[in-house]
């Protein structure tokens, strides 16, 4: 199963992507958080991204790419990933069909999770104040807003082109009831057997 969680920021794709791979046994792999782990340890990537990330924009594809290769060929990844945060970019998008298809594989769903943007605005705003992100204050997230109109929704028209499943999510309200509802979908779509 390669599935991706989609959404723009602070749509819980973090969130619900953790709990989801969980339950289907498969990794987790966040871009944002691999990012922020080569940020952390001070690692070229890491001085590349660091001022991109905290502007709101996108660090580069090809750098992008070829960290999630990597991640891909460890062996964990084997028996599928949930994808957070990427791929990012039609462009992203194409060289993840070309990485699966070297393995056989394919994007075998999307979930889409759907939250307005005010409802965004105070999810990110509320975790500067605890977390102290780096790109959560409003002119990051504005930055990153526009970001996600421009180069990251027409990744679902990519998708939707190739006949892939996407589910559209309400990413608004309970979490748990968030979960359950796109672990619902999943068994829809035939992802999911039985109660996993
Ligand atoms: P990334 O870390 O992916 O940031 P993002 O897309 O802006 O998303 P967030 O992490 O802010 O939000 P989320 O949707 O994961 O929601 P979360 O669960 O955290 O990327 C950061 C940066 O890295 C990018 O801007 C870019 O520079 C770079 N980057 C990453 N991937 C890249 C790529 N592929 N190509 C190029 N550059 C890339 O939730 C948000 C908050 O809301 C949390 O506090 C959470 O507790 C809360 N929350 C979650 N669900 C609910 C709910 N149902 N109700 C109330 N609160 C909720």
């Amino acid at each position: 199963m390669i599935g991706l969680v989609f959404g723009p920021p602070g749509s819980g794709k973090g969130t619900q992507a953790s709990r989801v791979a969980v339950r289907l046994g498969i990794p987790h792999i966040a871009a944002g958080d691999m990012l922020r782990s080569e940020v952390d340890h001070d690692t070229a990537l890491g001085r590349e991204a660091k001022p991109i990330m905290d502007a709101g924009g996108l660090v580069p594809d090809d750098l992008v790419v070829r960290m999630i290769n990597e991640r891909l060929n460890q062996t964990d990844a084997t028996k599928g990933v949930l994808l957070d945060g990427f791929p990012r970019t039609v462009p992203q998008a194409i060289m993840l069909d070309v990485m699966l298809k070297t393995r056989n594989a394919t994007v075998d769903e999307v979930i889409a999770l759907e939250v307005p943007d005010d409802e965004l605005k105070t999810r990110i705003l509320k975790r500067a104040t605890t977390e102290g992100r780096s790109d959560d204050t409003a002119e990051g997230l504005a930055q990153r807003l526009i970001v996600y109109r421009q180069d990251t929704a027409p990744v679902l028209e990519h998708y939707r082109e190739a006949g892939t499943r996407i589910d559209s999510i309400n990413g608004v309200g309970d979490i748990d009831a968030i979960t359950e509802g796109i672990m619902e979908a999943l068994k829809r779509g035939g992802v999911v057997v039985g109660t996993a």
